[in-house]
């Protein structure tokens, strides 16, 4: 399975922090927030990632993330022209998806669950149909909306609904089957003029292959779009790493603890950011968890 990083717009709703720097590049407590995004892509067990931007931040992403050989993955970079809507990253990456499946995550979603990994390796080996997380929160009008029936199938799906048919939101993680640059094709502009990710769902869930899980109690999925979320989603990496000395959301942890980088590369990893928390808790690391390489 292949996977893209979607981390385009102009994060309008972040300015004018957003207006010379990348939303996606903003700092979520100690690390760029495509970090949390992209540790999640790599720990469902992909390793080609395509991150997709705009002309003008593409080349700070490339700085940031390199070739990906760093974590034993290996990343293409491809622009987006004008922020069309998300299933155009899709259109966008058709030769290089080449007929594979293909998972597709938001640059602003962290997601962190316990045994997260299992249901995202899971979702990237069902061999045929869509998978989607859902993740109940407060204000469901912000975003997608799945509604269930009594037997917990999924019923509808909406995108920002005025009056929400459930609370259940769909989080910017999707996993879909070697068809979706074909359903990609399908979805038209909706009012706003965008390609909307909730068009293309609705085509896996009128045929009956859009499997919904949802995220229960024990876990956390913050979207960092908004200033406050922005604050919410940095304290919430901080207190979880300073209270459990556990690494949320770092690419070069999934990497090793994944087998795709040896103890040896993750220590020369750790070594260029030595002198912050994040190289010396990655250290330790390597000297304590036996190499899976
Ligand atoms: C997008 C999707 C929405 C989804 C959300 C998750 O919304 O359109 O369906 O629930 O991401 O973050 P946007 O962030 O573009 O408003």
């Amino acid at each position: 399975m292949k996977g893209i990083l979607l981390a385009g717009g102009s994060g309008t709703r972040l300015h004018p922090m957003t207006l010379a720097a990348s939303k996606q590049l903003l700092p979520v407590y100690d690390k760029p927030m495509v970090y949390y995004p992209l540790s999640t892509l790599m720990l469902a067990g992909i390793r080609d990632i395509m991150i997709i931007s705009t002309p003008a931040d593409l080349p700070q992403f490339k700085r940031l993330l390199g070739d990906g050989s760093q974590y034993g993955v290996r990343f293409e970079y491809r622009v987006q022209p004008s922020p069309d809507g998300i299933p155009q990253a899709f259109l966008i990456a058709e030769d290089w998806i080449d007929g594979a499946p293909c998972a597709l995550a938001l640059g602003d979603n962290l997601i962190f669950a316990d045994h997260l990994s299992l249901s995202l390796q899971h979702a990237a080996k069902r061999s045929s149909g869509a998978t989607v997380f859902a993740y109940q929160v407060r204000d469901p009008e912000r975003y997608g909306v799945v509604s269930f029936n009594e037997q917990g199938k999924a019923l509808t799906v909406v995108e920002k609904p005025t009056d929400p048919a459930s609370n259940w939101a769909i989080t910017g993680l999707y996993f879909y089957d070697h068809r979706v640059v074909d359903f990609a094709k399908k979805v038209k502009p909706s009012p706003r003029g965008e390609l909307e990710i909730t068009d293309l769902n609705r085509l896996y869930l009128d045929e009956g292959t859009l499997q919904v899980e949802r995220l229960g109690r024990g876990c956390a999925w913050l979207d960092a779009g908004l200033p406050d979320s922005l604050m919410e989603a940095g304290q919430f990496v901080h207190t979880i790493q300073a209270r459990q000395g556990m690494l949320v959301g770092s690419p070069g942890e999934v990497a090793y603890r994944m087998g795709y980088i040896n103890a040896d590369q993750l220590r020369a990893h750790a070594q260029r950011m030595i002198k912050t928390e994040l190289g010396r808790l990655l250290m330790q690391l390597a000297d304590t968890v036996p190499d899976q390489s």
